[in-house]
């Protein structure tokens, strides 16, 4: 038997089950489950490979993923950092010790106290969580559009000025990751030492340049066009 647009009755046999399966698809719970977790999963994958390549455990503990203490801040003296003049002239003052941080989401010594929008404005604005409310940052004016009047930074030599630079949607991925893509590890770094302004001195634009990046291209570079 055919039909009159040429569809026999042996198709309709299996197209009329299959429009019936996706007609219901969007309120299957189990399909729609599967979607949203392979979103997170490759936001995720995102931040794994973020960390990765800008060798976060380079500072914040481990040699890769499966290694123990990935990402849960130092654990021994000799990984801290000197700065002021006493890391190239021992015993020269200022000299303020600074330690990574435990990145793991672990509620009392690592990042679990912290929402994933205060770890997004630690690495877009250097704004050290503990220190800084969980609010969307729209100003880089102390003060203005949620910049703190008297922001806390955090210590050298983390990278923020650098980290900055990537997507929010880049940076967002950290976050998950760190929050959502590790096991929590229980390991308390005591808090670095810093300048009574909060590292605000070693931060100005013309130590740290301007976010955003200013127009390509300036004066120093070549537009091939
Ligand atoms: C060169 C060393 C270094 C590298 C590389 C580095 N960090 Fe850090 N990071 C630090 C130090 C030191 C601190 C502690 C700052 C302080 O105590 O104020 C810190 C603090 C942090 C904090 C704040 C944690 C808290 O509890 O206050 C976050 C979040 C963070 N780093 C994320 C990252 C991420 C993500 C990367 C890679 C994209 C990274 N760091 C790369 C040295 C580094």
């Amino acid at each position: 038997m055919s039909t009159p647009s040429g569809i026999t009755f042996r198709h309709l046999t299996w197209i009329l089950p299959l429009g019936a399966v996706l007609a219901l698809a969007p309120f299957r719970p189990a399909s729609s489950h599967k979607k949203i977790d392979q979103g997170v999963r490759a936001q995720l994958l995102l931040g794994r490979s973020l960390v990765l390549n800008h060798d976060c455990n380079g500072c914040h503990g481990g040699a890769d993923p499966a290694s123990a203490g990935w990402l849960a801040g130092m654990t021994t003296p000799d990984q801290e950092f000197l700065i002021g003049p006493c890391a190239l002239t021992p015993g020269a003052t200022p000299c303020f010790h600074t330690r990574p941080r435990n990145l793991t989401p672990d509620n009392v010594t690592g990042l679990g106290r912290f929402t994933e929008r205060q770890i997004f404005n630690a690495l877009r604005f250097g704004l050290r969580p503990e220190d800084t409310p969980d609010v969307t940052i729209t100003s880089m004016t102390p003060g203005k559009g949620n910049f703190p009047t008297n922001p806390h930074y955090l210590a050298p030599p983390m990278p923020w000025s650098g980290w900055r630079f990537m997507s929010d949607a880049e940076l967002r991925a950290i976050a998950a990751y760190l929050k959502r893509g590790l096991k929590p590890v229980t390991n308390k770094v005591p808090d670095s030492e810093g300048p009574p302004d909060f590292w605000a001195s070693s931060y100005t634009v013309d130590k740290i340049g301007r976010y955003p990046a200013p127009a390509f291209p300036t004066a120093n570079e070549l537009d091939p066009r």
